[in-house]
């Protein structure tokens, strides 16, 4: 690799609209801070930098629904949000917001630059607004059908069901996502930052010099590139954001996208005063890492500001992972289909490295990947309680029963010994050559074959069956087995930061640096270790069993709070008045036989005595509700169902989950009562 003097690396800003879950974690923050890890271990100049991006739509239509300010709402996730990646072991130098005074400076100052060098195009258009909210409706604002798939919820800037990037006035029957209401059109006026002025410098960059970007990267913005750009709005019509900078535009704020990746700078500032070698120096190796829904941000609009600014530079890579799933079905805030780091954090205490590893194993590096909990639950037990826990475990405890915890002497080394050397150094080059390439997956198994190895090491020369007649021999094993712990401890770290600072300790073992594992003999004969305690303890099913229940509930939750029909349309007083509703009581009640839905009621309803066939047997037993008051659509046409002529209708109330209840009068009132 090109020898770079520093490295900025950032990970996307997550929206402060709710906490972390984990699909950001596989997609995002987890190879991120693996990077950012073994950089460090290798003794690189390395920033890593993150934040909450608190500004975009979203956030103020949360606010708005909860009847809280969006500075509420970004104060509430932005503190979940920061102490779970703290608890996590996310190593971010700083984890900023994109609220803050310096934020809006920076972001401001980025504009203005681009502004007095006449990079933008001023264009009045007309736009979507809603008259009853007097407010400009862009992004998720609007909701209307897509073109494209036909979905009738798509966004006003992408559909969530095909993906399609889209604008407003693509949309089929727009809607107001405030107040349902129709939009009118409505002239205002605008930034856009002319992507189709770049498009060929952008081609030349990404397309011939980044060829070693992830082919889902790479093949993204080329299908972006191939079908032409065209000119990008960086300004909105909207209250909450950073205000734009111009006198003319004092009611404008800017696109949460033009805002937001900018924060990765304002953070850096606020970081360190040397922020600039960092962010102006062509000796710095900038990564962004990103989930694949932040591609063309962060490879086609964010270059283009820094590049057309001026004094910055652009990134070397841009990894994006695609997404990860939750036993089958896609993660969902909305839709509470989620792990939440937060409250795995709780429910599974110091446990922090079985998520990474199970997230780094799965991660969707080039497809969209599954998270199952009997995958966890079996990684775990298999991979590593049983593997790296169990040989850890193995080597202390026969160092302390045999040498009293003094890693012995070795003897001559066999073959095997010499194999053990070669082959811990090509997993140590195989691991670093994978991190550098992007490729977390693959570095993880050779991590653990080290352990793996030393599993086999132990099974295969069997110390505890020849301690009586050998001891020299098991001398040897020993002193090995101790070294491969060692090497495991800093090559294992960057994925198992916790588990790697728990090993160390128990060997007693401080001040190795990550190259000297190429020593192999870390740990000097003679040197006393620590007592041995359980690296990883099983998982049992139980503890899946909730978590998976945890799971169906929020699925049954969400399908009842779902079956709520949408508002029907207007009808006229007339209409309304058409409908003769009174209040009857139920004199007889039967079930109908052969069904379990249907009872047959008579009922008093004060002028005559009729008959009704109601579908509610499932909720009321027939003894129970004679005597009881109802309400009663009397001029309803008679239908004949189960061969029982049903002369009106009870009215019911059908709850979320889709039970029904009676509607009755609070007070004893008379039979014929008129409703209206
Ligand atoms: N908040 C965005 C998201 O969650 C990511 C913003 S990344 C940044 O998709 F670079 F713009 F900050
Ligand atoms: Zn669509």
């Amino acid at each position: 690799m090109t020898k770079f003097k520093r490295y900025l690396v950032t990970s996307a800003l997550p929206y402060a609209n709710g906490p972390i879950h984990i699909g950001h974690l596989a997609g995002v923050y987890v190879p991120a801070d693996i990077y950012v890890r073994y950089l460090r271990l290798k003794n690189e100049d390395v920033v890593f930098i993150c934040g909450s991006d608190e500004h975009g739509v979203p956030i103020t239509l949360t606010a708005r629904k909860e009847g809280l300010t969006p500075q509420n709402v970004v104060d509430r996730y932005h503190k979940i949000i920061k102490k779970s990646f703290k608890d996590f072991g996310i190593s971010f130098d700083i984890y900023s917001r994109t609220s803050n005074k310096i934020h809006h400076e920076t972001a401001s100052e980025i504009f203005l630059n681009l502004y007095n060098k006449g990079e933008f195009i001023e264009k009045t258009s007309m736009q979507y607004y809603d008259e009853k909210e007097k407010q400009f409706l862009s992004d998720r604002y609007i909701i209307g059908t897509c073109p494209k798939c036909g979905y009738e919820y798509a966004y006003g800037d992408q559909c969530e069901k095909c993906g399609s990037a889209l604008s407003p006035s693509e949309l089929i029957n727009p809607k107001s996502a405030i107040s349902g209401n129709e939009p009118v059109l409505k002239e205002t006026k605008h930034w856009y930052l002319p992507l189709d002025k770049y498009e060929k410098e952008l081609k030349k960059w990404i397309l011939e010099e980044h060829k070693e970007w992830k082919p889902n990267v790479y093949g993204q913005c080329k299908s972006w590139l191939d079908s032409g750009l065209i000119p990008r709005a960086v300004t909105r019509d909207l209250e909450w954001g950073v205000k734009v900078p111009l006198k003319e535009a004092e009611d404008k704020v800017l696109y949460v996208w033009f805002d937001a990746p900018i924060g990765y700078i304002s953070a850096t500032k606020e970081l360190t005063p040397e922020w600039e070698k960092y962010w102006k120096d062509k000796e710095t190796k900038m990564v962004h890492f990103i989930g694949k829904d932040n591609i063309v941000f962060h490879c086609i609009i964010f270059p283009s500001i820094l590049k057309h600014e001026g004094s910055y530079i652009l990134p070397e890579n841009v990894p994006a992972n695609e997404f990860l799933n939750l036993e089958g079905n896609k993660i969902s805030t909305s839709r509470n289909w989620a792990v939440w780091l937060h409250e795995y954090l709780e429910e599974f205490k110091d446990k922090q490295d079985v998520l990474r590893y199970v997230l780094t194993a799965n991660a969707p590096e080039t497809k969209d990947n599954d998270f199952t909990w009997k995958d966890f639950q079996v990684k775990n037990n298999n991979e590593l309680v049983a593997g790296m826990g169990n040989f850890v475990n193995r080597a202390l405890v026969l160092t302390h029963n045999y040498f009293k915890g003094i890693v012995p002497e070795p003897g001559e080394d066999t073959p095997y010994e010499k194999e053990i050397r070669e082959q811990i150094i090509k997993f140590k080059n195989e691991i670093e050559k994978n991190i550098e390439n992007f490729k977390f997956r693959e570095a993880l198994k050779d991590a653990i074959n080290i352990t793996r190895l030393g599993n086999k090491y132990l099974a295969d020369t069997e110390p505890w069956r020849i301690i009586k007649t050998d001891e020299n021999r098991v001398k040897t094993i020993l002193y090995y087995s101790i070294q491969i712990c060692a090497i495991s401890s800093k090559l294992a770290e960057p994925f198992l930061p916790f588990t790697c600072k728990k090993l160390s300790e128990m060997l007693n073992l401080n001040n190795v640096a990550w190259e000297d594992t190429e020593k192999f003999d870390l740990i000097s004969a003679g040197h006393k270790i620590n007592k041995a305690e359980l690296l990883f303890e099983r998982i049992e099913d139980d503890k899946i069993e909730q978590q998976l229940q945890k799971l169906i509930k929020s699925k049954e939750e969400n399908e009842s709070a779902q079956s709520f029909q949408p508002l029907k349309n207007s009808v006229s007083y007339d209409d309304f008045s058409k409908m003769d509703i009174r209040i009857a009581t139920i004199i007889e009640a039967e079930k109908i036989p052969k069904t379990d839905k249907l009872l047959k009621l008579t009922v008093d309803t004060g002028i005559d005595k009729r008959e009704i066939v109601s579908g509610i047997a499932k909720y009321y037993k027939p003894e129970e509700i004679i005597g009881k008051q109802i309400c009663l659509l009397v001029n309803l046409e008679i239908r004949k169902l189960r061969g029982v002529e049903s002369e009106g209708m009870v009215l019911m109330a059908e709850n979320k989950d889709g039970t029904l209840i009676f509607l009755s009068p609070e007070n004893l009132s008379d039979n014929g009562a008129k409703i209206r």
